[in-house]
């Protein structure tokens, strides 16, 4: 297993080292340059998977090295480290086709997360000329997979969609792909060469989401000893994903429905008027439409964030995505840790299909994730299943019905769900459901 190598190109010796030190921790090779004309030389020599590179350097700067990078080498993604004060230049940067930048001081856990987001991407990329041929055109969409109905109509919707200006509203369980839809949006849109970027209201207290969504002017408040722009500032001509937007402070929302509105803002503590033109994508995990009746979200907002929506269904509603996800998912760690898993035998198979999967599709990824690593098995196959998993079949006589759910699709639920636990013995089930078995017969043809 090859680890993935990255080149950390910084001028401050301390602060490369520093940074060596975090990423080898995570089990990455680690190439230290300490400035744009030294990187380069490294790049020609040795294989490198990352750049990450200090913006202001003697001999030859960030920006040049991007540059250089960009044309020689286009499939290696570049990260930029930005200190205060150069924050214009990092989103230049972007645009110029920097992966992401993160700012000094850093934070290790920003800084792995990030890296690793761009390691994937690059995988992701040398793979997909293999499986465009591999998955059918019309199944797969900016790397989300899917053949279900359900998918299918997704895909389409945000092929027609995403080339306008309209905000859009995804909402889905936990897990169930929102973040890529909103991606898919945005790098099918005319804004993809402008940044997109994303705000985790969730995760943001509320005494610091304004300050962050609309940036602040200096001596806004303590602390604020420089002015800041916000995400909507730097999202300005590209797009801002608001996620897990049912977490917006009352305050807030209405200040966020001026913006939708007018377009326009005051950084806190600033009087100048900012215009931005920025499109909106909301996600949320919560039915928002019943916060707005629990008078929990603001009905404005609701409407001025719903122009499109867009409801992701829980994997279990689509089962036959899973047979598609899997082998996705095995080509992707194959990839990732250069590994040669051929498959998966039909009984794990199995097993995998009817199994709930609450966490959805992050749950099922995580899934053949851990597998590959555990036991890097040549085929996937029962024993290589989690316990929680191999054993829910004889214990789940139980399935999740969701009030509203047309009795056909109950009916046909129960009888899939009853049949799998007699191991398709119909006698049996016909007895268990209380209905001749010729009726069995019958509902599986019209099925
Ligand atoms: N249809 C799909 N095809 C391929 N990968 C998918 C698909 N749906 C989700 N994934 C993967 O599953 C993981 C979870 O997806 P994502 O983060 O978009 O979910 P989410 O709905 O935003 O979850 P949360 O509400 O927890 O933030 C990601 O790694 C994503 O790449
Ligand atoms: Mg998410």
């Amino acid at each position: 297993m090859e680890k993935p190598a990255i080149l950390v190109v910084e001028d401050d010796a301390n602060v490369g080292e520093s940074i060596r030190l975090l990423l080898k921790k995570r089990g990455y090779s680690i190439f230290l340059a300490s400035n744009g004309r030294e990187a380069l030389r490294l790049l020609r020599q040795e294989t490198v998977n990352l750049v990450i590179t200090d913006l202001v350097m003697p001999k030859m700067d960030g920006m040049a090295l991007l540059e250089a990078v960009k044309k020689f080498k286009p499939e290696t993604e570049v990260i930029v480290i930005s200190a205060q004060g150069t924050i214009e230049r990092a989103v230049q940067a972007i645009k110029m086709g920097a992966f992401d930048f993160i700012e000094k001081p850093i934070n290790p856990r920003i800084i792995a997360l990030v890296v690793e987001r761009a390691l994937e991407k690059e995988t992701l990329l040398l793979q997909s000329r293999d499986l465009h041929s591999r998955l059918e055109g019309q199944f797969h969409f900016s790397n989300i997979v899917g053949k279900s109905e359900k998918m299918r109509r997704v895909f389409q919707l945000i092929r027609h969609i995403a080339p306008y200006d309209s905000s859009v509203l995804i909402m889905g369980e936990s897990g169930t792909g929102k973040e890529l839809i909103a991606n898919a949006i945005h790098y099918n849109s005319p804004r993809s060469p402008m940044p997109f970027i994303k705000v985790s209201c969730a995760t943001l207290s509320e005494g610091i989401i304004e300050s962050e969504l609309f940036g602040h002017e200096r001596g806004a408040f303590t602390g604020a000893i420089t002015s800041r722009k916000g995400r909507f500032e730097l999202a300005h001509g590209g797009t801002l994903f608001l996620d897990e937007v049912e977490d917006i402070p009352a305050a807030t929302q209405i200040k966020l429905l001026r913006v939708l509105q007018e377009g326009e803002f005051d950084r806190v503590g600033g009087s100048r008027t900012i215009h931005v033109n920025i499109r909106v994508i909301a996600a949320s995990n919560r039915d928002l439409q019943e916060e707005v009746e629990k008078g929990t979200f603001r009905e404005d907002l609701y409407y001025r964030l719903n122009v499109v929506n867009i409801k992701l269904p829980p994997l279990r509603e689509r089962r036959e995505d899973i047979s598609l996800l899997v082998p996705f998912f095995i080509e992707k760690y194959n990839q990732k840790y250069q590994m040669e898993v051929k498959g998966i035998s039909q009984r794990a198979m199995d097993v995998l299909l009817h199994y709930p999967w609450r966490g959805n599709v992050r749950e099922l990824e995580n899934t053949i994730e851990s597998i590959l690593v555990v036991h890097s098995p040549s085929t996937i196959d029962l024993p290589h299943l989690p316990p929680e998993i191999r054993n829910v079949e004889e214990s789940q006589e139980v399935i999740p019905v969701r009030l509203g759910t047309p009795l056909e699709e109950v009916e046909k639920e129960i009888l899939l769900e009853t049949l799998r636990m007699t191991k398709g013995n119909k006698r049996k089930a016909a007895k268990l459901l209380g209905i001749h078995v010729r009726t069995i017969h019958r509902k599986m043809e019209e099925l």
